[in-house]
C-alpha cells in the first residue's frame, strides 16, 4: 500500500484514478449489502448530507489509499431514496496549503441554486497531534453538486474566537439557514480541555461573525475534553444540539464506548448564542455509533445518519483493504421529551421474500424453519412476563460458537447486546433500558453482513454494533429462561442496495 510519502500532492484524479484501480482487489466477506461504504480504503464520519436538486447527497471522510485515517478527503455518494446508493467521485482532496492535511468534517447547504460545502482545513505543525495542529474553516462549491471548486478567499474562518477557547481544537462546522441569516455551529474546547460548542452567523457564507458559546461542558463534571460535529436544529417545538463528546467516563448504562454521540434539548437564544439546555442523552446504546449528522428532507423529516464504527476498535475489515460504515437512515422524532430513532420508511424498499410466523411458545432454545439470514431485516413482537430473560441469538455458526445475543430482562426492563461470541473483532456487552409494564417487547432489527442494528420499542432505543462471524453463521435461534410468547415474527431477506461494481 502506498504511503503518505508516496501520495504527497493529493489531486482528485490521483484519488480516483486511484479507487477505480484498486476497488475490483478488495476481499468481500465483510461487505455489506445496503450500507454505504467506501470503494476502497477508510470512512469515517458523514459529512455534507443534504437534498440538492432532486437527490440525497452523503460525503465522508475518507482516506482512499489506505484503510487507516490520515490525510482525509471527502468521499461522495449520492441517492434518490436513501436506500440506493451511488458512489460518485471524491468530492475533496486535501490539496490546498490551508487542508494539506487533511479535509475535515463539514456540512453542505443550498444557496442560490448553487451546493456549498463547509469543512475544516487541517494542518499538522508538528509531530503530536493532540497539539501540533492548525484548524480553519473552509468553503467549496459546485453548480451540479458532483464537481467542487474550492473557494478562492479560503480559509473564511482563519482561527479560532478569543476568550476561553482553544486556538487550535476548532472544527466540524455545521451550517442551516434561518430566515435570510446562515448560521454555523463548530466543535470546541476550552484551554483548559473541557468540550464546547461555538455559534456564528453569516449573511452570505463566506463573512462569519462569531456570535457564542451555546453550551459548555462542566469542568468539575463528567463533560468530556472535546466536543466533535456538533449539529442543531429544531424538532418538535424544541431545540436540539448533537455532538459527539469525547473523553466522557461510564455514568450506569450510558457512556461505555471510548466516544459518545448524544444530545441535549433546550431553546436557543440566536442573540445571545445561549442554549439553554437539559441533560446529555445517548443516541445509541450499541458499541459502534459516531459523529451522527442530520438533515431535513423535503418532506420536513430530521433525518440522521452515522458513521458505524468506534475509534481506535478493532476493524477487522482493514485486513481487507477498507474500514467503516455508515448507519441505515433513521427519522427523529421528540416523543415525551426524548428523541426517537425510526428506520426511515423507504427501507421496506430492500424487502424481499417474508418468512412470518405468529402466537409461539419458546421454553429453553427454539429454531424455526426459513428463520436465517446474514442479510435480513426482522420485525417481534415478544411477551416475556412469564420469563426471567429472553431474547434472540442472530448470526449463530453450526457449532454455536458464534453467536450475537440480545436478551431482555423484563424485570428489570433492559436489553443487553452481547457481541463477545460474535466472531472476529471486538467483544463487549452493552445494556439498554426500555420502558416496559407488561413484559412486551418490540424489535425491529437489521442484519447486515458485518452489521447488526437493534431498535427497541418503537425507536425508543438503538443498538448498534459491527460484528464479524464466518460467512457461513446464519442462524437464528429465540430463547427463553422460563416461557416466553412470540406474538408476531416477521422475517425478511433485503436486497443489496449499495452498487458496487
Ligand atoms: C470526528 C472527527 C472530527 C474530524 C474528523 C477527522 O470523528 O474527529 O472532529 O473533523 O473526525 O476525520
Amino acid at each position: 500500500m502506498m504511503g503518505k510519502v508516496d501520495m504527497m500532492g493529493y489531486t482528485l484524479t490521483k484519488a480516483n484514478q486511484f479507487i477505480q484501480e484498486k476497488k475490483h482487489l478488495l476481499q468481500t466477506e465483510y461487505r455489506l449489502n445496503y450500507h454505504l461504504m467506501s470503494e476502497y480504503g477508510w470512512m469515517n464520519d458523514p459529512n455534507g448530507f443534504c437534498f440538492f436538486k432532486g437527490e440525497y447527497h452523503l460525503f465522508y471522510q475518507h482516506h482512499p489509499f489506505t484503510p487507516f485515517w490520515e490525510d482525509i478527503h471527502w468521499g461522495h455518494a449520492k441517492s434518490t431514496d436513501l436506500v440506493h446508493w451511488t458512489v460518485l467521485p471524491i468530492a475533496l482532496a486535501p490539496s490546498e496549503e490551508y487542508d494539506r492535511d487533511g479535509c475535515f468534517s463539514g456540512s453542505a447547504i443550498e444557496k442560490d441554486g448553487m451546493l456549498y460545502l463547509i469543512y475544516t482545513g487541517n494542518q499538522w505543525t508538528g509531530s503530536n497531534r493532540d497539539t501540533d495542529l492548525v484548524q480553519a474553516q473552509c468553503l467549496a462549491v459546485s453548480t451540479d453538486g458532483i464537481r467542487f471548486d474550492k473557494w478562492p478567499g479560503n480559509p473564511i474562518i482563519c482561527e479560532a474566537p478569543e476568550g476561553d477557547i482553544h486556538p487550535h481544537h476548532f472544527r466540524d462546522p455545521k451550517v442551516w439557514q434561518r430566515g435570510d441569516q446562515y448560521y454555523c455551529v463548530l466543535g470546541s474546547r476550552t484551554q483548559e480541555h473541557v468540550g464546547q460548542i461555538l455559534l456564528y452567523k453569516s449573511a452570505d457564507l463566506m463573512n462569519w461573525e462569531f456570535i457564542g458559546i451555546p453550551a459548555q461542558g462542566d469542568a468539575a463534571g463528567n463533560s468530556g475534553y472535546m466536543w466533535e460535529c456538533p449539529d442543531l436544529f429544531q424538532l418538535g417545538g424544541s431545540d436540539v444540539l448533537v455532538m459527539s463528546p469525547q473523553g466522557i467516563k461510564p455514568e450506569a448504562e450510558k457512556f461505555h464506548n471510548l466516544h459518545q454521540a448524544g444530545y441535549m434539548l433546550g431553546k436557543l437564544d440566536y442573540h445571545t448564542g445561549k442554549f439553554e439546555h437539559g441533560p446529555l442523552e445517548m443516541l445509541d446504546y450499541g458499541f459502534d455509533f459516531y459523529a451522527p449528522q442530520t438533515m431535513e428532507d423535503g418532506q420536513g423529516r430530521r433525518i440522521m445518519i452515522a458513521w458505524m464504527a468506534m475509534w481506535e476498535s478493532e476493524m477487522p475489515e482493514q485486513a481487507h483493504g477498507w474500514a467503516g460504515a455508515m448507519t441505515i437512515p433513521r427519522q427523529l422524532s421528540l416523543e415525551q421529551g426524548h428523541i426517537r430513532c425510526r428506520p426511515i420508511p423507504e427501507l421496506t424498499k430492500l424487502r424481499g421474500g417474508l418468512t412470518a410466523y405468529e402466537d409461539i411458545v419458546v421454553t429453553d432454545e427454539l429454531t424455526l424453519e426459513g428463520i436465517t439470514g446474514d442479510c435480513c431485516e426482522m420485525e417481534l413482537i415478544l411477551d416475556a412476563s412469564e420469563a426471567t430473560s429472553a431474547g434472540i441469538k442472530l448470526r449463530v455458526s453450526e457449532g454455536k460458537n458464534e453467536q450475537t445475543v440480545i436478551t431482555f430482562s423484563p424485570q428489570d426492563k433492559t436489553v443487553t447486546l452481547d457481541r463477545n461470541r460474535s466472531g472476529r473483532g471486538p467483544g463487549g456487552v452493552r445494556k439498554a433500558p426500555v420502558q416496559s409494564d407488561n413484559g412486551r417487547l418490540q424489535l425491529r432489527i437489521f442484519v447486515d453482513r458485518s452489521s447488526i442494528e437493534v431498535f427497541l420499542q418503537d425507536g425508543e432505543k438503538v443498538m448498534t454494533a459491527r460484528i464479524y462471524p464466518g460467512e457461513k453463521s446464519t442462524g437464528i435461534t429465540l430463547f427463553a429462561v422460563g416461557v416466553m410468547k412470540v406474538i408476531r415474527l416477521h422475517k425478511w431477506d433485503l436486497h443489496k442496495s449499495v452498487e458496487e461494481v
